[in-house]
């Protein structure tokens, strides 16, 4: 993707996937990488959408973070796009976008704002959403879901975060990290955890414990140090109270081990009885 960036402008990434499945921590890398660096310079900005709810908080966010001044009559957007056009080139990433994208009830100012950014031939973009579904209204360079770590991958990163020396049970590291389902965030909160516990108490009290356990030591309210907040957020983008059927179908699913099988066939029969 880095590569991608550095050779054109006018790019235009999603990064999508779970929550904590590392859509962020990819986003940062590629913002940092060499090549990306070595085309946009010091025009490279993060903008993180979290507690944005509309386009017009969007686009003043955003000026706020290039330094751009708007005079208080002045309308966010098009200050926004003539201050944009004006870069050789600047590289955009847009972190957390769906916050932004599903709390619009009416997305048309959204949508409005991120064509106009997109369709200026000097700026790139990148965003970050929770989902599989970019969103519309833009023709994406690339589209990229994050699936879990590799088994490998996960006891790298679990080693990389846990206590250092050698586990000497790889066979209990490897079923507790595939129990995870490989998920960056619950591992690496996992190996705070097992700080001074062995691994097979580690599991023992995962089997019981389950998601209680996946959180760092003190009451973080921060989704990075907590599963459960990680969760509530992507629950809370469901809209439960208009969509209470959705929680019900989803209370029923997480019972599921590996999910529904043939989905596609079975979820709508499901969910018409619901
Ligand atoms: N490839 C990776 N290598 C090492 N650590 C990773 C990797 N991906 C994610 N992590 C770690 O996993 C945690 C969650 O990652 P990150 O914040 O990037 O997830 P996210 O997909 O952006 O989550 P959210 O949907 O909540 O924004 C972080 O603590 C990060 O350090
Ligand atoms: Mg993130």
């Amino acid at each position: 993707m880095a590569n991608v960036l550095a050779s054109e402008d006018n790019i235009r990434i999603a990064i999508l996937g779970g929550g904590g499945m590392g859509k962020t921590s990819t986003a940062l890398h590629i913002l940092h990488h060499s090549a990306v660096k070595a085309r946009y310079g010091e025009v490279r900005y993060f903008v993180g959408c979290d507690s944005v709810t509309s386009g017009g908080a969007l686009a003043l966010l955003i000026l706020q973070i290039i330094r751009h001044k708007i005079a208080p009559d002045e309308n966010s957007s098009d200050v926004l796009c003539r201050a944009l056009s004006s870069y050789p080139c600047i590289l955009l990433l847009l972190d957390n976008f769906e916050t932004v994208w599903n709390s619009e009830s009416n997305r048309t100012d959204i949508r409005e704002l991120l064509s106009k950014i997109v369709s200026l031939p000097k700026v790139s973009l990148i965003i970050t959403a929770r989902g599989d579904t970019p969103p519309s209204g833009v023709k994406w360079t690339r589209v990229d879901c994050l699936p879990p770590l590799s088994p490998e991958s996960a006891k790298e990163l679990f080693l990389h975060y846990g206590e250092t020396g050698e586990y000497e049970d790889d066979h209990t590291l490897m079923t507790l990290l595939k129990e995870l389902d490989y998920i960056p965030l619950a591992i690496h909160l996992i190996a705070q955890a097992c700080f001074g516990f062995s691994l097979r108490y580690m599991l023992t009290l995962w089997r019981d414990k389950r998601t209680a356990l996946l959180r760092t030591r003190g009451e973080g309210p921060d989704k990075l140090e907590n599963i459960k907040v990680s969760i509530s957020i992507s629950l809370s983008s469901l809209d439960s109270t208009n969509n209470h059927q959705a929680v019900q179908l989803l209370a029923i699913l997480c019972l599921l081990p590996d999910g529904l099988l043939r989905w596609e066939d079975r979820l709508l029969y499901i969910g018409s009885e619901i």
